[in-house]
């Protein structure tokens, strides 16, 4: 199948002894929960498509910074790159004041492996009910929602430029900076275009080229450049059309191209759109594999239920799927993706533990 390879990626013929070297990075809260599940399918599919997965475990999150005051040591960075993948659950609790983990670990992460796209794919899937359901044009069925959102993820407001001047005083200034390469947002735009090529060949930039006219331009310039060399059919939303277009009519976008911020924000509406955060899955992207990608679910800790065995796996066995295409195992990647399906065609389960039967059950009987 070769439309889930990746862009750029070549399927490599196969042989009994290939072996990823996969990090499990389970984190906190239902991290541990949801990543166990992804990782029991993982060796499932892995075993039926002749591949192997060598397991390696790290322990990084809200647990390892409240226990020891570390958060991302140089070593177990070091480390991590040796990796050909991570699956990572999720991080953060209360007790970590905001920015620790999120700066501190994720964007680090980020930043440091050079994960210069968010990959983040929205479907709705039959059997799933949500919002998508009721919109303002009373549309009575559930409408085609397939979309993907391919988020700048190293620049932007995430870069972390700006500062505070005058604290404390009434004059107190905080400034936040967009930064926008021109080499960065065209290696995030190539990407988005050549994935649009293994699909509809349609690919849309939302921006807000009407009042943040600099980096706009920056980013309408180089998506038609792109777009061109690359042959796709480029439109443009605003990102306030775009929500409104992605609840009124998501079939007008296929593959969405965007920057840090809007791609963060337009996708949990993506996610709310298509069953909610608990089926939202990404991939943290070096698509120039000079390190390991990460594949997380989008939901986060979720304190409020973990540990209490109904935190959805669904995320995060469809960030596994991610994973397997990027490492070049399309087939096996599909197996975990129909599986989710196949559960959901059932009526979805209220527990992990449902959740990770139907899914063992589905690999097993299905599976290319
Ligand atoms: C996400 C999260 C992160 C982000 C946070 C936790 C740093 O919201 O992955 O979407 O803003 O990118
Ligand atoms: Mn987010």
């Amino acid at each position: 199948m070769g439309s889930d390879l990746a862009p750029g990626e070549v399927a490599e013929p196969k042989h009994a002894a290939r072996t990823y070297v996969v990090t499990h990075l389970p984190g906190d809260g239902v991290g541990p929960e949801v990543t166990d599940v992804a990782r029991a399918c993982l060796d499932v599919a892995a075993g039926r498509h002749g591949f192997g997965i060598d397991w390696r475990s790290c322990d990084l999150g809200a647990k390892r910074y409240l226990a020891t005051g570390e958060v991302l040591p140089d070593a177990v960075l070091a480390e991590l790159r040796t990796s050909d993948a991570v699956l990572l659950g999720a991080v953060g609790s209360p007790q970590v004041p905001p920015g620790v983990l999120e700066r501190g670990l994720l964007l680090r992460l980020r930043f440091e492996l050079d994960l210069y796209v968010n990959l983040r794919p929205s479907k709705l899937r039959p059997g799933i009910t949500g919002p998508a359901l009721t919109t303002s044009a009373g549309r009575p069925e559930a409408p085609e929602l397939d979309f993907v959102i391919v988020r700048e993820n190293t620049e932007g407001l995430y870069a972390g430029a700006g500062g505070t001047v005058h604290k404390g005083t009434e004059f107190e200034t905080a400034t936040e900076e967009s930064l926008n390469t021109w080499a960065g947002v065209r290696r995030c735009v190539r990407y988005a275009a050549q994935l649009a090529k293994t699909r509809s060949g349609r690919l849309t930039l939302v921006h807000k080229t009407n009042v943040l006219t600099h980096a706009g331009d920056l980013w309408a310039r180089i998506a038609a450049e792109v777009a061109a060399e690359e042959g796709v059919e480029l439109s443009y939303a605003h990102v306030d059309a775009a929500c409104l277009w992605m609840v009124d009519d998501p079939a007008r976008f296929d593959v969405i191209v965007t920057d840090n911020l809007f791609g963060d924000i337009i996708s949990d509406l993506g996610a709310a759109l298509s069953g909610g955060l608990g089926y939202a899955p990404s991939g943290n992207l070096n698509p120039d594999r000079t390190g390991p990608s990460i594949f997380e679910p989008v939901h986060g800790s979720a304190p409020d239920i973990a540990g209490r065995g109904l935190a959805n796996p669904a995320g995060a066995v469809l960030s596994a799927s991610l994973m397997l295409s990027h490492l070049g195992e399309p087939a096996a990647a599909a197996d975990l993706d129909d599986a989710v399906s196949a559960v959901l065609a059932a009526g979805a389960p209220a527990t992990t533990g449902e959740w990770e039967k139907g899914l063992l059950a589905a690999l097993a009987n299905g599976g290319s």
